[in-house]
């Protein structure tokens, strides 16, 4: 059938633009809780459960769906060499976010801080940024992709 490739195409993206929403959204709304003085400080060891399993099941729907996309997109012809080094660009700042979400051991709770470092201290906040940061490239992508076939008509 001729429909198949092209529903699994969007059945990926799907996956993948979902994915990078909650991740981005939960992300935000950690921040939000931490300003309110609401969030896991020293989180609980259920939280920690639940948001070690939700982390790990987010990025390997990324790796799975990103890594399929990107079979995908390379197998189509006269992919423009721009977008390959914004992919490249891109995952390597996936991974490094990926490795900053890993769980960590606590070394008690961290010391206060005020104003602008009590952002920047937060693991979440980096996270946060580097999101952006790859969500623009990936709209990059689409674009790159989308000029490139209305070049080649
Ligand atoms: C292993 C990591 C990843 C790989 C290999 C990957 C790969 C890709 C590829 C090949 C596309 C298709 C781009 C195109 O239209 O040509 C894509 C789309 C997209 N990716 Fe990723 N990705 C990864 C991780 C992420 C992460 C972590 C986020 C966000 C936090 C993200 C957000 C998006 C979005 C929003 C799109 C849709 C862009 C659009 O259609 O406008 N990706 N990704």
């Amino acid at each position: 059938m001729a429909e198949s490739p092209a529903v699994f195409l969007v059945i990926l993206r799907w996956l993948h633009v979902v994915a990078a929403a909650l991740w981005l959204g939960g992300g935000l709304l950690l921040l939000a809780l931490r300003a309110r003085g609401q969030g896991p400080g020293v989180p609980s060891v259920s939280w920690g459960r639940t948001a070690g399993h939700t982390l790990r099941l987010g990025v390997a729907v990324f790796i799975v769906t990103g890594a399929l996309l990107t079979a995908v997109r390379l197998a189509e012809p006269n992919v423009p060499v721009g977008y390959v080094v914004v992919l490249v660009g891109k995952i390597a700042l996936a991974f490094a976010m990926f490795w900053l979400a890993l769980p960590r051991s606590r070394r008690g709770p961290a010391p206060p801080a005020e104003g602008w470092s009590r952002w920047t201290r937060d693991r979440t906040f980096w996270i946060v940024v580097i999101a952006l940061v790859v969500y623009l490239l990936s709209v990059i992508l689409n674009e790159i992709i989308e000029r490139a076939a209305l070049a080649i008509g």
